[in-house]
């Protein structure tokens, strides 16, 4: 079985996850249920980052102990990624023991190779980029000197330190990018790379002695091993490496670190080279995102603007979400995060596209086959359309999601799921059903729909899970999750015989005018905030558009009043003998005790859904339900303008 290793950077945790944090899990999440559906036996790897001055100075400013602040602010990364649904492998953290004796053994092996000296340390020093600079590097604002990186204030350090020998693996870098073009991605990031190799790249300070939250050298242990070089192990010490032989050869050389745009330099240029220091073979791909901006704004805490993932995901749903990123931001460039904007994507390509186009084809599925998938047959010139549309989709999905175009892959399955919502106006299939000599073309045009939509699921899957699954349940594909598979992106597969479950349409329509956002500003301060308020998705959201077949499912007939008394022990009941013509007699029961007395009841003509399922209410049946207006405490039945035969049915 062919592997995939897929790593995240692990995460600082002086800070709460926020949903610039979030996207890079999201994307490796997406990769790795992309690749397991393909076939591949993943390893996802995401984690923490638990070491370094910048964690000392969080817990300090907490009063805490940094193990505390550390297990504390770990744990809720942790939950995060359930909440959001992340299949991650593993989940690595820096002060496991387990990770602290491979950085010990990998350093060693470092010293071993003669690729660690003593030296002096002199420069600057960021600590919450935690990265030396010199002096050529740093920038200068206000008279202050500051980060080229973050903007933010350095300190000047000096120490006696142990250096890696990073100079030396300047031409060996050289080569490597050369011999692999795709190393890095996106070219302009790789670019970058290679001008810094093209200046030459200076030793690294590797140890640091005036603080001691960190992993002790092996051979100094005055002296803690750099946060960046305790990091980038982890890499492999979640594999087990050095002991577990197995696990370690199985996944190792990683098939792509995901990383943002900052943090280049050590996953495309240090960690390869501590990798050549020790021996080990390369990752196969460094890809470099871009940064999230939050309506135009930068995401830091101190401008308030740090939304909390989780507030999101209950306003939006956690699919949302993730189509949202995967549709808007360029995968690679820096993007915004605009609420506006997702909810314009919500309604028109989750809402109008895919959520109508499979509630309206199950609706007719009930209407013309009573819910039963039926058998294809009778063909026409326009499935071939539709097959071809659904095999030139299947291919270029898999090309731009094997090149991480996430925007791409969808751009061109909605192609097909507008194709697919085209494919109805073009069958008509509500012609189709008045004529008893087409059902066998209808069954046809049925199959197709919904076999289309059965892919479309498949498709979706990585990026919207719950969705794909939600679309299985309708299709009454059994064993859903594990029904994820490549072996069945193929047409014709869809099963027929199997009753469909219509149920609730997927999602439904926000309405601008009453949402209330989630992420607001503060005006006064210009700042941003999230809602404090819980969003209440369901009751702002507007009824959902339907079309006139899904409408004509419902049987709303004109009844005449026969009888009508109270139900005994119940306030609001009255059970009613109607008479429905040509449908016989019926008995309904309705909550109408406080609005109606029974004998004034008698001799109306009102309007009752005749075709619901029946159902009994303090043990009486009833066998439809009538229709009334109400406004706050006031109820009226709804009656016919004139007088008309019982039975009479409304269209
Ligand atoms: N601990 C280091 C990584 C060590 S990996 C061996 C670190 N941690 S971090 O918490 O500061 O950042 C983790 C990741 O989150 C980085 O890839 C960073 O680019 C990403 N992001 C943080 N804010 C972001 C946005 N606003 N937008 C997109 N990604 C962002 O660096």
């Amino acid at each position: 079985m062919k592997k995939f290793y897929v790593t995240t950077p692990i995460y600082y945790v002086n800070a709460e996850p926020h949903i610039g944090s979030s996207y890079t899990t999201i994307v490796g999440d997406i990769i790795s249920r992309y690749k397991r559906m393909r076939g591949y036996d993943v390893f996802y790897l995401t984690g923490t980052d638990e070491h370094g001055q910048k964690i000392l100075q969080a817990a300090k400013a907490k009063n805490i102990d940094p193990q505390e602040l550390c297990n504390e602010l770990s744990g809720k990364f942790k939950t995060l990624w359930e909440e959001l649904q992340i299949t991650n492998d593993y989940f690595v953290r820096t002060t496991d023991e387990q990770h602290m004796k491979t950085v010990q053994f990998f350093v060693e092996k470092m010293l071993e190779n003669g690729d660690i000296y003593k030296g002096k340390y002199e420069g600057w020093y960021c600590v919450p980029c935690e990265t030396y600079w010199t002096n050529e590097e740093i920038e200068e604002k206000d008279g202050k000197k500051i980060c080229p990186s973050c903007g933010r204030e350095v300190n000047w350090v000096e120490e006696e330190n142990y250096f890696f020998r990073l100079s030396k693996y300047n031409e060996p870098l050289k080569k490597h990018f050369k011999e692999n073009p795709d190393f890095v991605e996106p070219e302009f990031r790789k670019n970058e790379m290679l001008k810094i190799l093209e200046s030459g790249l200076k030793d690294l300070s590797i140890t640091r002695t005036t603080f001691n939250w960190g992993v002790p050298m092996p051979n100094d242990p005055k002296h803690v091993i750099y946060v960046w070089v305790d990091a980038l192990i982890n890499y492999v010490s979640a594999l087990g490496y050095p002991e577990n032989k197995e696990l370690f050869e199985k996944y190792w050389p990683a098939d792509l670190h995901l990383i943002g745009k900052e943090i280049n330099r050590f996953h495309s240029l240090i960690w390869p080279a501590m990798l050549m220091s020790v021996g080990l073979p390369l990752p196969k791909k460094v890809f470099a995102h871009g940064w999230l901006t939050v309506n135009g704004q930068k995401i830091s805490k101190s401008l308030g603007n740090a939304i909390d993932p989780r507030v999101l995901v209950k306003a939006y749903g956690n699919d949302v979400i993730r189509y949202y990123l995967m549709r808007d931001i360029v995968f690679g460039k820096d993007g915004d995060f605009s609420e506006d904007n997702l909810i314009t994507r919500y309604n028109s390509d989750l809402v109008n596209d895919l959520s109508n186009l499979v509630h309206r084809t199950l609706s007719m599925v009930n209407k013309y086959f009573d819910s039963k998938i039926p058998e294809p047959s009778e063909k026409a010139e326009v499935d071939n359309q539709l097959h071809d549309l659904i095999n030139s989709t299947i291919e270029k999905y898999e090309n731009y999601m094997d090149k991480y175009l996430f925007t791409h892959a969808l751009e061109s399955l909605w192609e097909l799921v507008r194709f697919t919502n085209k494919y109805i106006d073009l069958t008509e299939p509500w012609l189709l059903g008045k004529d008893e000599s087409k059902k066998m073309r209808l069954a046809t045009v049925m199959y197709n729909l919904m076999d289309s939509i059965r892919i479309i699921g498949l498709l979706i899957s990585p990026i919207m899970p719950d969705t794909a699954i939600k679309i299985f349940e309708k299709l009454s594909i059994e064993e859903p999750e594990k029904y994820i598979n490549n072996e069945n992106i193929k047409i014709g597969l869809l099963q027929s015989g199997k009753k469909v479950n219509i149920g609730d349409p997927i999602f439904k329509r926000i309405d601008v005018k009453k949402w209330e956002k989630v992420i607001v500003m503060k005006k006064e301060e210009g700042k941003m905030e999230e809602k404090k308020v819980e969003a209440k998705k369901e009751e702002i959201m507007e009824n959902v558009l339907i079309d006139i077949d899904y409408f004509k499912n419902v049987d709303l007939r004109v009844a005449k009043i026969l009888e009508a008394e109270k139900v005994k022990k119940s306030k609001k009941l009255i059970k009613l003998q109607l008479d429905l013509g040509e449908l016989g007699k019926r008995q309904i029961v309705a909550g109408i005790a406080n609005y109606y007395e029974p004998e004034n009841l008698i001799g109306k003509r009102i309007i009752i859904v005749a075709n619901l399922k029946p159902a009994k209410l303090m043990g009486i049946e009833s066998n439809g339900m009538l229709l009334a207006a109400k406004i706050n405490d006031k109820l009226v039945l709804l009656t016919t303008d004139g007088d008309i035969e019982p039975g009479a049915k409304i269209s």
